[in-house]
């Protein structure tokens, strides 16, 4: 049984006793909902794995209330300090050289000599990590490979009776995750994962950011870089310009196919900002809607790529991907 927790002071404090006991909390940030272990203890950290059925090589995020609380655990340079004074609280995340004294536990780290450290924008998140009192690591609160939640509701549809807790603080306003800045080797951050800060928002401060060479690299890859990730059960077609009448459709801006039996606008304006926010809702009721109606796949009109419509098209890319899952392979019929 899974307990639906409310951000009231009684709500906070079940989730932050939860926590320290070792159990497991989902809890929202303004990315997505995450699933909260200390992550300081190895078993609670393992938890997740298990509930998550991830596979056990992907390195975890620690979450902070503060920018000084984060710092303890890591190694920061001084670019780490502008960056953080910039974007913290706030959907960027830091992979920085672990600190000698840091107590997070080597799963949650995968054995690595970085950590990616992240205070997230929110005051009850920021509550909760402060009662807690310990490093929370804590991936997307989805099922490994799954589209990733972006309210209480989807986290419940996928973990119900596997987690603990989920502390309910509606929507989450950007929708997508969190950037993910490499500044292992300052002199050279790079970008692992295309997030809620753009590539634009960081080189104002940074300078030119390279992007990883999967070649020479000697980074790990981030699960987020995997190609078949955030799936949805139906398969997906970018770029859709034309849309068959057995299709559902993601729009985009404007709608110009009105009479779609399965359609989800991801902003009639089209704002990007609202897209993002509405991305993984709208990914999930057209999965939902589309099998519901036996429709062969879902459509995605195109979305720009600039500012953070890279991060949406990294996502979409994604959902779109060849799976390695066979159950789960995209019909080949598709045009
Ligand atoms: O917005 C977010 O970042 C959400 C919320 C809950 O904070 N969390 C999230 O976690 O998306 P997850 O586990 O789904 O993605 C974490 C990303 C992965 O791509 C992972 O490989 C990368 O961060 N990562 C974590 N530690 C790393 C490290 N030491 N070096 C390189 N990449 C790392
Ligand atoms: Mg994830």
């Amino acid at each position: 049984m899974t307990r639906r927790l409310d951000s009231s002071a009684s709500g906070l404090a079940a989730a932050a006793s939860i926590l320290q006991a070792g159990g497991l909390v989902a809890f929202g940030t303004e990315t997505v909902y995450g699933l909260g272990a200390d992550a300081t203890q190895p078993e609670a950290v393992a938890r997740i794995f298990a509930a998550k059925n991830r596979p056990r090589f992907n390195p975890l995020i620690s979450h902070f209330p503060t920018a000084a609380a984060a710092f303890t655990h890591v190694v920061a340079c001084p670019l780490a300090h502008a960056l953080a004074d910039r974007f913290w609280p706030g959907p960027l995340t830091l992979v920085l050289p672990r600190a000698p004294g840091s107590t997070i536990s080597d799963l949650a780290a995968d054995g690595l000599a970085t950590l990616a450290v992240r205070v997230p924008r929110g005051d009850t998140v920021a509550q909760l990590l402060t009662l807690a009192g310990c490093p929370v690591a804590a991936p997307s609160a989805n099922r490994s490979g799954r589209i990733s939640p972006s309210d209480a509701t989807h986290v419940l549809a996928e973990l119900d009776g596997r987690i603990d807790a989920v502390l309910d603080t509606g929507p989450c306003p950007v929708g997508l995750e969190s950037t993910v800045l490499d500044l292992s080797i300052p002199s050279a951050p790079c970008l692992l994962r295309p997030g809620g800060v753009t590539l634009e928002e960081l080189e104002a401060i940074c300078g030119p950011i390279r992007l990883p060479d999967t070649q020479s690299d000697a980074a790990p890859l981030s699960p987020g870089r995997m190609l078949s990730h955030y799936a949805p059960h139906l398969p997906v077609r970018l770029n859709a310009t034309a849309i068959a009448p057995d299709e559902a459709v993601l729009a985009f801006g404007p709608q110009q196919t009105p009479t779609q039996s399965a359609s989800w606008n991801l902003s009639e304006s089209g704002n990007l900002q609202e897209a993002a926010a509405r991305l993984f809702a709208g990914l999930r009721a057209l999965d939902l809607e589309g099998q519901r109606l036996h429709l062969r796949g879902i459509a995605v009109q195109p979305i720009p790529n600039t500012g953070l419509g890279v991060a949406i098209n990294d996502r979409l890319n994604r959902a779109a991907a060849p799976r390695p899952d066979s159950a789960l392979a995209p019909g080949s019929t598709l045009p």
